[in-house]
């Protein structure tokens, strides 16, 4: 198993500059979580969430995640602290056609970006999504996120195409990118 790594789960990024774990969420992680959303969310430039989260909400968030999603934490090792997290969630449930396809979100500290951290849940989730049955992951980036797009992009995903005025911050209409990227099989054949 490699070096703090639960998962044990070989790096396809560069080696982070933070000995990091990943591990599944846990209710306790909800404060962390929120400490890392808010300002992402207060910023408007990053996502599409327009309200601060609180910490009571994201624990019910976490305790009423779908079964078949994947809600990773990224774990710091020097002192435990939740330093990013990503969701993978089935992309839709009224119909069993789209059971492969997930949809992700991913969030780092914005103090500790551009350390690898999003680079080792993407290892992890990538793993852990096609053991669950995951074929593909599709998802929507906000076109003017230029460092999202580019993080994705390195993960292998690949654009789609934009979907114009799909949202609206702060009265402002923003244009969504659609990303997508095939998962490679899983290793029992899968
Ligand atoms: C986008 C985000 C998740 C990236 O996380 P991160 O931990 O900083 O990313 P990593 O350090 O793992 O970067 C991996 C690679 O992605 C690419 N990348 C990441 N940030 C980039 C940037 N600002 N510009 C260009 N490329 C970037 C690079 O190829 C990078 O590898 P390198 O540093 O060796 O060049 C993070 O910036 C973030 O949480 N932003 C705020 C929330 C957000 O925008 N979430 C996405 C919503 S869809």
């Amino acid at each position: 198993m490699e070096p703090g790594s639960e998962l044990g789960l070989g790096l396809v990024d560069r080696p982070s500059t933070l000995s990091l774990s990943v591990r599944d969420v846990r209710p306790e992680d909800a404060e962390p979580i929120v400490r890392i959303l808010n300002p992402i969310v207060a910023a408007r430039v990053f996502s599409v969430f327009d309200a601060p989260f609180t910490v009571e909400g994201e624990r019910g968030f976490i305790a009423r995640f779908p079964a078949r999603g994947i809600f990773h934490v990224a774990v710091r090792q020097s002192d435990q602290a939740v330093v990013g997290f990503q969701t993978l969630e089935p992309f839709a449930t009224y119909t069993r056609a789209f059971d492969h396809v997930g949809v992700l979100g991913t969030y780092v500290d914005l103090d500790l970006r551009r350390q690898g951290v999003a680079a080792r849940l993407f290892q992890a989730t990538f793993g852990a999504a096609r053991l669950k049955g995951y074929e593909k992951i599709f998802t929507f980036v906000r076109a003017d996120n230029e460092a999202a797009l580019q993080t994705y992009l390195r993960q292998g995903f690949r654009v789609i195409g934009t979907a114009h005025r799909q949202a609206r911050i702060d009265g402002r209409y923003v244009d969504e990118v659609l990303i997508e990227r095939l998962l490679d099989p899983a290793p029992d054949g899968n």
